[in-house]
């Protein structure tokens, strides 16, 4: 599914070259689950942008389903990321104004989805995360957990091929932390997903097939899980 061969991303920070990423290359499989650890400021965030399609890499390529993410047209780029890419925050990034189900449906207007559909799509997918009875409420009167949820819904209301999310625990108490990574677990599993976590989190990072160590910037694969599922 992925294929990223010596990617590097720079950033020139005024005549300060900071090597974010400095020849990575990896491969990530179809429905595989993959936890991206490592020290802070170590380029983790980077990586799960470029996967995203978000920044395109300084030199080397970003393979996706055989297309060149950094070499694609801006339309085209922008196409597959709302297709195929769906992301989750540490910090939940809800619009505060929005009702947990208008915030889901906000994910479908860059498709051609008539109002009741996007309706539909959104209480269905909201249901899906134990958040029937929420889809009324703001973000504001909802629990960190049920805030993420919500989060969660909205990158998956448009099916996406992969799931990206950039510490989804990170604000999270150990339970809620717990719930949270099993019901990922659960929707990779269900759904099909290609999940990529990125935690500093070696509880979460356990429950991965795969854990990613990102460090100055270049990854090693440290191990390959053989749980029981
Ligand atoms: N847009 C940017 N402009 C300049 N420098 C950047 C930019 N984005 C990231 N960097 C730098 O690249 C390096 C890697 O950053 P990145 O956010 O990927 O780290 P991280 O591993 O996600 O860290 P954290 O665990 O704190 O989230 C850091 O030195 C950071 O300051
Ligand atoms: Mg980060």
């Amino acid at each position: 599914m992925y294929q990223l061969i010596d990617v590097r991303k720079y950033f020139d920070r005024g005549g300060n070259v900071v090597r974010a990423l400095d020849g990575v290359s990896l491969a990530i499989g179809e429905n595989d689950f993959l936890a991206i650890q490592g020290p802070t400021g170590q380029g983790k965030t980077t990586l799960l942008t470029l996967l995203g399609g978000l920044d395109r890499p300084s030199s080397g390529q970003v393979i996706f389903d055989g297309r060149d993410l950094g070499a694609l047209g801006e339309g085209d780029l922008a196409e597959l990321r709302a297709e195929a890419f769906g992301f989750v925050f540490q910090t939940f990034n809800l619009i505060p104004t929005l009702t947990a189900k208008e915030n889901v449906e906000a994910a479908l207007v860059p498709f051609r989805t008539g109002k009741a559909e996007r309706t539909r799509k959104a209480l269905e997918t909201l249901d899906e995360l134990g958040l029937a009875d929420r889809a009324t409420h703001l973000p504001g009167e909802l629990s960190g957990g049920q805030q993420q949820r919500v989060a969660i819904a909205r990158a998956l209301v448009k099916d996406p091929k992969v799931l990206l999310a950039d510490e989804p625990t990170g604000n999270l108490d150990e339970d809620t932390r717990d719930e949270i990574v099993a019901l990922l677990e659960r929707l990779w599993r269900d759904r099909g997903i290609t999940l990529v976590i990125v935690t500093h989190d070696s509880s979460v990072a356990r429950r991965a097939q795969r854990i990613a160590i990102i460090k100055g910037g270049r990854v090693s694969v440290r191990k390959e899980q053989a749980l029981a599922r």
